[in-house]
């Protein structure tokens, strides 16, 4: 009997995947539940629960993989060095995700004989984009199988299967949104959304419901890009990440409301909450402001967007993106220092100090006062070179009409 991994997440799609595929492809089904630190309820209810529908649903084994820690460092630290926000905005928050799940599919397909892997999405999203090149890219002998692009069941359809293979799943109730989410942030779209003129509810955001009463301060510590330490604590990245958004969502920091272009063809409105990137991320850019040199920062803001549409597009494991990521990892050996940041009610955050051992920032240098050490007389002759060839245009080719 064949065997399929299936990338599942507890909800009702893949619950219902799971049965079937073990009906229409005659296979076992392998169950993988990854932890990217997703809080919804279902997961508050405990993996075990969620392993337990699995196994339900048909599931010959379910495995639920704590991938948190991972998903920080491995794919959320690249995307801070790299400024990450596709369309200068969304900092990729389902992005990076995928390719998390995608290298647990793939360890497991090997792991238990699978000759192919399966995902919940349907054919409108990105998702599916970046399910099946990440597949293809680590392990092109693999099948990958989409079922909700090929049943074409629509959601009540579901239940009534669901109902009639006894497949237990959360209260069946109009859904009202799609939300994905992870310790990076939390993707909403659907329902009253899909009209891009209506104000989204208040009702929708939890991870920056604004239940602080007064501003909240922060230092973070950073090195070679990358943060390590919370007001002097350091700790773990996904711990780093978590406290961070919580500490900033309770203000309102960290919402974003977008029309976005998806890779299919698509212009979505995008409600996201990324309280805990969009904090590092912030801090993150002024002290490179502080540390980079001046022809390094002007190239790496060229090169920061199409890191962000090579991952947005599925391209994490590709080749242009492992050559940018190697100089993106250059670019930050000097990235050392302390951003303070102060979230404001409701919502703002902004930096009001930074500092760095290896800082370029010379006050002797950039200083009116008294204490200054720059070389005015130096200034002359560079100012009349700089102006050198406009000078010669305006002379012989009378210049500007
Ligand atoms: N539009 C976002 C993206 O492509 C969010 C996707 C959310 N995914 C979902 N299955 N609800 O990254």
């Amino acid at each position: 009997m064949r065997r399929i991994v299936l990338a599942y997440s507890g909800g009702l799609d893949t619950s219902v995947a799971v049965r079937w595929l073990t009906e229409q492809m005659d296979a076992e089904v392998i169950a993988v539940a990854v932890d990217v630190g997703q809080e919804a309820d279902r997961f508050a209810e405990g993996w075990d629960t969620l392993r337990d529908r699995a196994i339900a649903a048909g599931a010959v084994e379910a495995v639920v993989v704590d991938a948190r820690q991972e998903m920080a460092e491995e794919y959320c630290f690249p995307a801070i060095r790299a400024n990450a926000r596709y369309e200068g905005k969304y900092p990729l928050v389902s992005a990076l995700s995928r390719p998390v799940i995608v290298h647990h599919l793939v360890r497991l397909a090997r792991v238990h004989g699978a000759d192919a892997v399966a995902h919940g999405c349907t054919g409108k999203g990105n998702d599916q984009v970046r399910f099946e090149v990440g597949t293809r890219a680590l392990a092109p002998d693999l099948e990958v199988i989409a079922p909700a692009r090929v049943w074409g069941l629509n959601r009540e359809q579901c239940v009534e299967y669901a109902a009639k293979w006894n497949i237990p799943i959360e209260v069946t109730k109009e859904k009202l949104y799609s939300i994905d989410e992870n310790l990076w942030g939390k993707s909403i779209e659907c329902g009253v959304l899909e009209d891009p003129w209506a104000e989204p509810p208040e009702d929708i955001y939890t991870m920056t419901a604004r239940t602080a009463t007064s501003p909240v301060e922060v230092v973070i510590g950073f090195e070679e890009g990358v943060p390590v330490s919370l007001d002097g604590d350091r700790l773990p990245g996904h711990e780093l990440v978590t406290r961070i958004g919580r500490l900033a969502g309770a203000t309102g920091f960290g919402r974003l409301d977008m029309v976005e272009n998806r890779r299919v063809g698509i212009k979505s409105r995008e409600i996201y909450e990324s309280p805990g990137a969009l904090a590092l991320l912030l801090a993150h850019g002024h002290l490179e402001d502080l540390t980079l040199e001046h022809d390094l920062a002007h190239e790496k803001a060229r090169l920061e967007p199409r890191w962000a549409e090579l991952v947005y597009d599925g391209y994490w494991f590709s080749p242009l993106k492992q050559a940018l990521d190697a100089f993106m990892i250059e670019s930050q050996r000097h990235v050392t220092g302390e951003v303070r940041v102060r979230f404001e009610l409701p919502g703002t955050g902004v930096v009001t100090g930074r500092r760095s051992p290896v800082a370029l920032y010379d006050r002797g240098l950039a200083t009116y006062d008294a204490g200054d050490t720059f070389r005015h007389e130096d200034a002359e002759g560079f100012v009349r070179l700089w102006g050198l060839g406009v000078a010669t245009w305006a002379a012989r080719q009378g210049g500007h009409p």
